[in-house]
């Protein structure tokens, strides 16, 4: 039930909660980890409207590809300490499609996300990626809660 674990992660604190959930499904039966960033597409192309070159365009690509690498290595660390085998992914796209698309290319046994993010705001039930990936996924999605 647990064997491919599909891990979406924005490094929020509800999704680094997720990862400590994770960690302990070693028992369960977790085998191997997906580890998924997506960078926000828009973000870049918002991002390159606003710089004078293609260089500069480029460069703020790769810089937020590097961060998220950066940020995932502890994260990946902490996972294969615990035992499972993990598959770093960062791609770029809009957050849910990102997901979905791994979703499909990867055949995960089941997604496991945070129920908020980066955004956190206290009146909404779950964020908006959260929410997609709920409607939209195919494989069963554990949420897990602030
Ligand atoms: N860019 C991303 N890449 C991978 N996973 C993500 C990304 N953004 C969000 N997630 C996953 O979705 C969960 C919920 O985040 P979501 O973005 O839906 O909430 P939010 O930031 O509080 O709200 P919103 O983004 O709608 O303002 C996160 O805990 C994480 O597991
Ligand atoms: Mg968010």
């Amino acid at each position: 039930m647990f064997e491919k674990i599909l891990y979406p992660t924005d490094f929020s604190d509800v999704a680094m909660k997720a990862m400590e959930f994770i960690k302990r499904l070693k028992d369960a039966g977790a085998k191997e980890v997906i580890l998924l960033h997506i960078v926000d597409k828009r973000t870049l192309e918002s991002m390159a409207m606003s710089v004078y070159s293609t260089q500069d365009a480029m460069k703020i690509e790769s810089d937020m590809i590097e961060g998220a690498r950066k940020e995932m290595n502890p994260i990946e660390k902490t996972l294969k300490d615990a035992g499972l085998n993990v598959k770093v992914i960062i791609e770029k796209e809009i957050p849910f499609r990102g997901i979905l698309g791994v979703e499909k290319r990867e055949n995960p046994s089941v997604i496991i996300i945070g129920s908020h993010g980066k955004s956190n705001i206290e009146e909404m039930l779950l964020g908006s990626v959260s929410e997609k990936v709920v409607r939209k996924a195919k494989k069963p999605v554990l949420v897990i809660k602030r």
